[in-house]
């Protein structure tokens, strides 16, 4: 029996495996009275790049070992996963990584997530190396917008950045690639550490102002356990909001949708869009609605979780969709995170140690 409209797809590859009703959406909502509106999906765990603050060289050299193709989730698993987080109220899937483009068949699986009823947002987060060539065929597989990470626009601050992969104007290619795909709103997303890339903020806000695209400057984190974060590193949004408004004044506008993780401002003279994302000065964990699927099925409700829940083992023993939607929404409606919210007191406790890695859970 079917009972759950959202779960039905133009091209249903799965009704076969749903055995009796799912729950309402809109019922699933956490101890502190968060909706589950997103589901960020990591594709695979590895990367093109070497981001000393996710990915240090010195750990993920040419022996380390990335889970294996049969560890990692299938795209109908994905499919079916993300389908059941629909059902319980999901409306805005993201791809992450590592980087998802390194996988050859992603716009297979883009293809078949644009399928389900009730996704309003399907994007994709990258690092922007390998998008030039496949943004089209992305776009064409109804992949809606596009998030490029890019730290800087000087050569040597992007390599540092980067464990001396890739160069910048490819990055740069590639989101010409995906704007003339239409994929847009582009965000660019720039994780600031002082004395490392906040002496070119400013360039990489001129290079994008009147664009169109959306430059984000994101507060560096204490993600995973392996970057060595310091609170001395961080640059306070409100510091750089100041000299940016110093050069081209801004005005604040409001979020664009509830849950929204940028405060977003307008620059005055019409040029277009940026934004902060301040998670460590000034948390949002109050209206955090985001789910984070790994690579090898297990479930994380936060950015910084130390336990997930595998839906990949489940999954693998044969539960039924009703079974795997009780899994899910069952660990939403226990949910308790506020991390952000508690760093402060955390770290001068307890440092939370066994985080869950950025690369393995995509941001
Ligand atoms: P939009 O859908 O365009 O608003 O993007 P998004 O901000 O949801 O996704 P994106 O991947 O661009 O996120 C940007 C960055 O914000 C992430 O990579 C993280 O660094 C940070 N971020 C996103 N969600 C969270 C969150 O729930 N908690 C914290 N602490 N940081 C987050
Ligand atoms: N702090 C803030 N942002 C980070 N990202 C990766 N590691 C960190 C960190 N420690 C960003 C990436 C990318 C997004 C997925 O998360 O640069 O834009
Ligand atoms: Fe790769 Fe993104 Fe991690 Fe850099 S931050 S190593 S691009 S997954
Ligand atoms: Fe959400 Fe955790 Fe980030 Fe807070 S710290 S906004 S609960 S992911």
């Amino acid at each position: 029996m079917l009972t759950s409209p959202r779960l039905i797809g133009q091209n249903d590859r799965m009704n076969s495996s749903i055995k009796t009703s799912l729950p309402e959406a809109g019922e699933t909502v956490d101890t502190l009275g968060r909706p589950l509106q997103d589901l960020r999906i990591s594709v695979l765990d590895q990367c093109n790049f070497r981001c000393p603050y996710c990915m240090p060289e010195t750990e993920f050299h040419a022996d380390y070992r990335f889970l294996r193709k049969s560890e990692r989730l299938t795209h109908d698993e994905i499919f079916r996963l993300a389908r059941i987080a629909v059902s319980l109220g999901v409306s805005k899937l993201r791809l992450t990584g590592g980087e998802p483009l390194l996988d050859k068949r992603l716009p297979a699986l883009v293809a078949q997530l644009a399928q389900i009823d009730g996704v309003d947002d399907l994007a994709l987060t990258t690092n922007g190396m390998l998008l030039a060539p496949v943004a089209r065929q992305l776009a064409d597989a109804g992949l809606h917008r596009i998030t490029i990470s890019l730290d800087s626009l000087d050569a040597e601050v992007f390599q540092a950045m980067n464990g001396n992969r890739g160069a910048v104007a490819t990055v740069l290619h590639g989101i010409a690639a995906a704007e003339a795909a239409g994929l847009g709103p582009i965000k660019i997303n720039a994780v600031v550490q002082k004395g490392i890339n906040d002496h070119t903020v400013l360039d990489l806000l001129e290079h994008f102002r009147g664009s169109g695209h959306i430059v984000r400057l994101i507060e560096y984190m204490d993600v995973g356990n392996r970057n060595g974060w310091r609170p001395d590193q961080v640059v306070p949004s409100k510091d750089l909001l100041k000299s940016i408004h110093a050069k081209w004044p801004l005005r604040a506008v409001g979020r664009q949708y509830a849950g929204e993780v940028a405060r977003r401002y307008q620059y005055l003279d019409g040029k277009g869009e940026i934004g902060f994302i301040s998670s460590v000065t000034e948390p949002f964990c109050g209206s955090c609605s985001r789910a984070r699927l790994s690579a090898e099925g297990v479930l994380y409700t936060c950015l910084f979780a130390v336990n997930g829940t595998s839906l990949r083992e489940p999954l693998r023993s044969g539960a039924d969709d009703v079974q795997l939607a009780d899994i899910l929404r069952r660990v939403w409606l226990a949910r308790t995170d506020r991390y952000s919210e508690l760093r402060q007191p955390i770290r001068n406790e307890i440092p939370l140690v066994n985080k869950v890695e950025m690369y393995r859970i995509g941001g």
